[in-house]
């Protein structure tokens, strides 16, 4: 396997968790005899302070040469005055839009070790295991007209989907279902919108297709409670744009920290890989963040661009079993325990 990776670790805590990330990935490239070419580019604020944008030409060039991006988290205090457009997040935004990726995967996941950080009882979130694969580039966020009318007091957006945007999203989604417990449930307010209606007709249109998965559709507000009630029922779940942002920010409660939560967005040219986290300015500079969703981010990049299931689930028991041990990063501690650095953290799973 030969692998072509750019990290673009960005601002506050961003360099502190990818760099651990990156620990883990050169161990694996070492064990398996993989070739990782593995290099790094501004982006964010450290960006803007450089080159004078957030996000430079020979960043997005050496990304779109890649065969996958690692992305720590931008943005910081010191920007907060800016416009949008000339912020460390609108170089991220920029990002994502040339490299295209239109799902974007979310897992929520119950770790046994944690479930006393979850405000969910212990027994409601044993073994709920769910990934999302949330529509990333339609919908409400992107669909024209747009607009708000101060003279006649009216605002709208438009929500707005073609049956081939539909058909590409759910083709992820039935594909991912299929290599794992093969069960979809497709989310969608078709009782009243539209767009819902398309949406569920071309879902359904493709099901034959996946004869091993099963294909449920649920409304959006009843699955907003059944995530809560009953999360292990969920295998992996499809959603538009919005809806998909709403739920999986919901269902980040089982796992019960920001950060353990790693994502991907595939589909696009080159697939991008970042923690769900931002740069956590609170913290940053102290070397205490909780590396293990950039660590978890890797195992994902692993998985979806170097085709390493194997290695990406390695990672995966890894940080199981140092969680199981009683290791807790400072988000994670209770009362008395003594928190490990991020660096500790990083060691410990390069270890397992
Ligand atoms: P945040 O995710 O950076 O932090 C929220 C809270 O969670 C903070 O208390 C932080 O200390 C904690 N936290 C986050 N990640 C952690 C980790 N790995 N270990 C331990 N604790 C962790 O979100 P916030 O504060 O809303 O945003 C801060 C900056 O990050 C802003 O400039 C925002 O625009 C940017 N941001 C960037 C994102 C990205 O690059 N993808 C995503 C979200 C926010
Ligand atoms: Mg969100």
């Amino acid at each position: 396997t030969k692998l072509k990776i750019l990290v673009v670790a960005g601002d506050g805590i961003g360099p502190e968790v990818t760099g651990e990330a990156v620990r883990i990935l050169r161990s694996v490239a070492e064990l398996g005899g993989y070739d990782f070419q593995i290099s790094e580019a501004l982006i964010g604020g450290v960006a803007i302070k450089q080159q004078g944008t957030p996000l430079p030409a020979a960043t997005l060039s050496a990304a779109l040469e890649s065969d996958a991006v690692l992305l720590g988290a931008v943005g910081g205090n010191e920007f907060n005055s800016l416009t949008p457009d000339k912020r460390p997040e609108a170089g991220l935004l920029q990002l994502r839009q040339a490299l295209g990726g239109f799902a974007n995967l979310r897992p929520a996941f119950a770790f046994p070790a944690l479930s006393s950080n979850s405000p969910l009882r212990p027994e409601v979130i044993e073994g709920a295991d769910i990934l999302f694969v949330r529509e990333l580039l339609g919908g409400l966020y992107f669909g024209e007209p747009r607009q708000w009318d101060r003279a006649s007091n009216s605002a709208w957006n438009t929500m707005r989907y073609t049956r081939d945007e539909v058909v590409r999203v759910a083709r992820v989604a039935f594909e991912l279902a299929s290599m794992r417990r093969k069960k979809l449930t497709s989310v969608d307010k078709a009782n009243v919108l539209e767009v819902s209606q398309l949406w569920r007709a071309t879902v359904t249109e493709l099901a034959p297709q996946y004869p091993g998965v099963t294909l449920e559709h649920q409304y959006v507000d009843a699955c907003a409670m059944h995530l809560m009630n009953t999360p292990r029922n969920f295998d992996v779940v499809l959603t538009e744009n919005l809806f998909g942002d709403i739920l999986s920010d919901e269902s980040a409660v089982i796992t019960g920290s920001l950060g353990m939560l790693p994502s991907a967005t595939i589909g696009g040219k080159v697939n991008l890989y970042e923690p769900v986290h931002g740069s956590a300015p609170d913290i940053a500079g102290k070397g205490i963040a909780n590396p293990l969703g950039a660590i978890l981010t890797a195992a994902m990049l692993l998985r979806h661009s170097g085709n390493l299931e194997q290695e990406a689930q390695a990672i995966e028991t890894a940080v199981r079993k140092v969680l199981e041990q009683g290791h807790r990063t400072a988000d994670l501690v209770r009362a008395g325990e003594t928190p490990l650095s991020t660096q500790e953290m990083g060691k410990l799973v390069h270890q397992s």
